[in-house]
């Protein structure tokens, strides 16, 4: 088997916060097959979006790498920042959730798509222009050569994660971060968006790590999935593996909160108490104060992640696959999460 386009191993991110580095993310580790689709699922707060921005090398001033390597298509670019500046914008692009923010209100949507892209291949105007219509016309939009000269403000929330999507798939990435593209929109805009992602992962052969709240959006667009807790990765796996067979006791949780597919859409809240704060991360399983199984060893000591990185697990006591575990907790193939 060839190597994964990107591998995550042991990512460890702090960030300061009043003169002290907290621990965000701990010993994160994953990876993303070549044309592959991974979900990375968990509460808010988990650390998913610090994990796109470690990845795109775009952390907030207050954060650092201490440790851990994040190798893309053979190359460390914690190691190689210089490799990272390269390889932003042209073999990694991302989606971000609010497209209102991300773009630049004054300037020309048009150009927005084809900035980056026209510094790399080096277009004239005339030809980034006709870039920009095609890429518009590829995600939708209607009437490009018009709205090639519009304005943020002047387009719906829809067509502005549609010009996003265009200026993320402009420069032919390998790989497409996507941070909640969907959750600003509207649900019928929402259905929109996701279809244009099926399609275009389908056709444009770019890996795609898909970061949601949603599991149906993740079942429906994704072929693997990481569950992420605490700064921590709980479990890895195929969708059919981590969805409908969970080994650890968070994931059925967070399965087990998700409303039904067909239902609207919500924030996930079902599972009692709050996740752990930066300031007092537990010494063991973060989500051990938390689970309905466990253990003393389970606040004592954090499980090693465990097994392949597809396939993986940081769990004292997992499930065993096909029997429930914690009593009361409701049968994830009941809640409409279907893969
Ligand atoms: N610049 C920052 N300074 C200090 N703490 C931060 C900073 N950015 C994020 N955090 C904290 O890091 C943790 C992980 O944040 P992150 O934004 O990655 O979560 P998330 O999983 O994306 O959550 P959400 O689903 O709400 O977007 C949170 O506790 C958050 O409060
Ligand atoms: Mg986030």
């Amino acid at each position: 088997m060839s190597a994964p386009l990107l591998q995550v191993e042991g990512l460890t991110v702090s960030v300061n916060v009043k003169g002290r580095w907290l621990v965000v993310l701990d010993g994160v580790t994953f990876d993303v097959p070549a044309a592959g689709s991974v979900g990375l699922v968990g509460e808010s707060g988990s650390g998913k979006s610090m994990t796109l921005r470690a990845i795109i090398g775009l952390l907030p001033s207050n954060g650092r790498v201490e440790a851990g390597s994040i190798t893309f298509d053979g190359t460390d670019l914690v190691a190689n920042p210089r490799t990272m500046a390269s390889v932003r914008g042209s073999g990694i692009t991302m989606v971000f959730q609010e497209p209102a923010v991300a773009l630049n209100p004054i300037m020309k949507v048009g150009e927005q798509i084809t900035d980056a892209v026209r510094r790399h291949e080096n277009l004239n105007q005339r030809q980034a222009r006709q870039l920009a219509v095609e890429l518009m016309d590829r995600v939708g939009i209607t009437d490009p050569a018009n709205r090639v000269d519009s304005y943020p403000f002047e387009l719906s929330g829809g067509m502005r994660q549609r010009v996003m999507i265009a200026s993320a798939i402009a420069a032919k990435p390998r790989l497409i971060l996507c941070d909640e593209p969907t959750t600003a929109l509207d649900v019928t805009v929402q259905a929109q968006v996701m279809a244009l992602f099926a399609e275009l992962r389908d056709q444009l052969g770019a890996a795609l790590l898909y970061v949601t709240h949603d599991l149906p959006v993740v079942a429906s667009l994704c072929r693997d999935a990481a569950v992420l807790y605490g700064g921590r990765i709980m479990e890895t796996g195929p969708i059919e593996d981590v969805f409908t067979r969970p080994r650890h006791p968070y994931t059925q949780a967070l399965l087990a909160s998700t409303p039904s597919i067909d239902g609207p859409t919500q924030r996930l809240a079902a599972i009692p108490g709050t996740a752990p704060g930066l300031a007092d991360r537990p010494s063991g399983c973060p989500f051990a104060p938390r689970c309905g199984l466990a253990q003393p060893d389970c606040s004592e000591s954090m499980p090693a992640f465990t097994g392949p990185l597809r396939g993986g697990l940081a769990c004292h006591h997992p499930l065993v696959p096909g029997t429930l575990g914690a009593p009361g907790v409701p049968n994830p193939a009941d809640q409409g999460v279907t893969v």
